[in-house]
């Protein structure tokens, strides 16, 4: 197993290159089975684990692969002949669920092991299970998968009753080749809900309306391939906006769209930070004395919850008191006692994490217990006074691309270790 050891107190200085977005890729792999001739060419893909599972998903189901280098896949999906996702790689991770909505709309059946993902709190696909019926699909789920099966689709009017970025995505995957229009209602807006759209429509789909509240999609009889690269990842960018002010440094965040992360550039102004923005970049300083803050997590162009773990770090280094209120998930505090290792002052009280800001975190044993908590791991032993060591960073692995090698690209002292379980 391997494990990430940081000896902190170095300033972050320099630039980094953000790659794709996690959350819209692990969309439109599965989203590429829809093209019943030629090819996707997908640039801009993140290298990480979540995206290898995905390819072997795609191989299994007899797509055909060619990795053209580490962030572009060209994938032909004319030959699927398994309408099953059932390996452990499906039920690894979160994003496998998209092989619902894409294998029913082309082949009107599939089987999909139900998904995992990071154990942030319950986890339900009610609200996707319900948008696949309403297009006339019949749900099963039985021995750990969702079965689902349809003669035909027809579109329909849905309105969710929960903000879901997983069922407005996909439902909305489901609906392209549906028969007529479908509308979707009080759908997720986030920017890689966009991008998904923005992919589908170069295949041929009809969808209007992505990024507000309302998505009418029109129904067409095939898609076909495409050239697409998937947007910038707004986290990962939002990861090293926060790690640059942590240690007072100074860094350009190069590859991102500065629209999708107002909300972090106004929380991270708020506290005293100096950020300056470009066309597609960021320059992130510190000038004066930075302060706490209050932050509640909301669907976009709110917080997001992805990025409040990190924030936790942050805000545990301030001087005053900061209230983070997760709105999203029951259970995106679990970070916290790895934190309090290292001496940050944090009492979690049902949803809300009160932290009381010191000045200093030492280094120590910890834990990733989760993706972004395992950012927030991070950030915590880049500011620690002596050597922090992370475990379980496979966490990590599976949605930040070779983070290490980014932040000592910009002069952290971070390397992995491989260790004996
Ligand atoms: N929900 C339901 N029923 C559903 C679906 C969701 O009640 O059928 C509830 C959830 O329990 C939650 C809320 O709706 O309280 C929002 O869940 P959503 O469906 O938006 O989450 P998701 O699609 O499972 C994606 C990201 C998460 C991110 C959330 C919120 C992927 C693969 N995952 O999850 O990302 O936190 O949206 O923005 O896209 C991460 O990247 O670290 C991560 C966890």
């Amino acid at each position: 197993m391997e494990r990430l050891v940081i000896n902190g107190g170095n300033l972050l200085k320099g630039s980094v290159d953000i790659n794709g977005a996690k959350n819209a890729a692990v969309a439109i792999l599965p989203a590429a089975i829809l093209a019943s001739n030629g090819k996707c060419t997908i640039d801009n893909i993140p290298d990480i684990e979540d995206v290898h599972c995905l390819e072997r998903i795609l191989r299994s189901l007899g797509c055909n692969i060619v990795k053209i280098d580490n962030n572009t896949l060209e994938i032909d999906s004319t030959d699927v002949n398994n309408f099953e996702a059932c390996t452990d790689d499906a039920r690894r991770m979160r994003g496998s669920y998209y092989f619902i909505g894409a294998l029913l709309a082309r082949f009107k059946k599939a089987k999909v092991l139900l998904p995992g993902g990071c154990s942030i709190g319950v986890r339900p696909i009610d609200q996707h299970i319900k948008g696949f019926e309403a297009l006339g699909a019949e749900v099963v789920i039985e021995h750990g998968a969702a079965i689902v099966k349809a003669d035909k689709l027809k579109g329909a009017n849905i309105f969710f009753d929960v903000v879901s970025v997983g069922a407005t995505i996909n439902v909305m995957i489901a609906a392209t080749l549906a028969e007529g229009v479908t509308v979707l209602e009080n759908v997720a807006k986030e920017p890689h809900v966009v991008d998904v759209a923005n992919f589908l429509n170069s295949m041929g789909a009809d969808i209007k309306g992505a990024g507000t509240d309302i998505i009418r999609i029109k129904g067409v009889e095939s898609m076909k391939g495409c050239s697409y690269s998937v947007i910038p990842d707004q986290i990962e960018a939002g990861t090293f906006m926060i790690a640059a002010v942590a240690t007072g440094g100074d860094v350009y965040i190069k590859n991102v769209i500065p629209k999708h992360l107002e909300s972090i550039t106004a929380k991270l102004t708020e506290m005293g930070a100096v950020i300056e923005e470009g066309d597609d970049s960021l320059r992130v300083t510190v000038k004066g004395p930075l302060k706490g803050v209050n932050i509640k997590t909301t669907p976009y162009p709110g917080f997001p919850t992805d990025i409040q773990q990190p924030m936790s770090t942050l805000l545990s280094t301030v001087p005053g008191r900061s209230l983070i209120t997760e709105s999203i998930w029951e259970n995106r505090h679990k970070h916290i006692d790895e934190l309090k290792k290292m001496g940050a002052n944090i009492k979690v009280e049902g949803r809300v994490a009160i932290i009381d800001g010191s000045q200093k975190l030492t280094g120590a044993v910890v834990k990733a217990t989760d993706l972004r908590a395992g950012a927030a791991m991070v950030i915590a032993g880049l500011v620690a006074e002596g050597t922090t060591e992370i475990t379980n960073i496979e966490h990590i692995d599976r949605g930040y691309p070779h983070i290490d090698n980014k932040f000592r690209a910009l002069g952290a002292d971070i390397r992995r270790i491989e260790v004996e379980e």
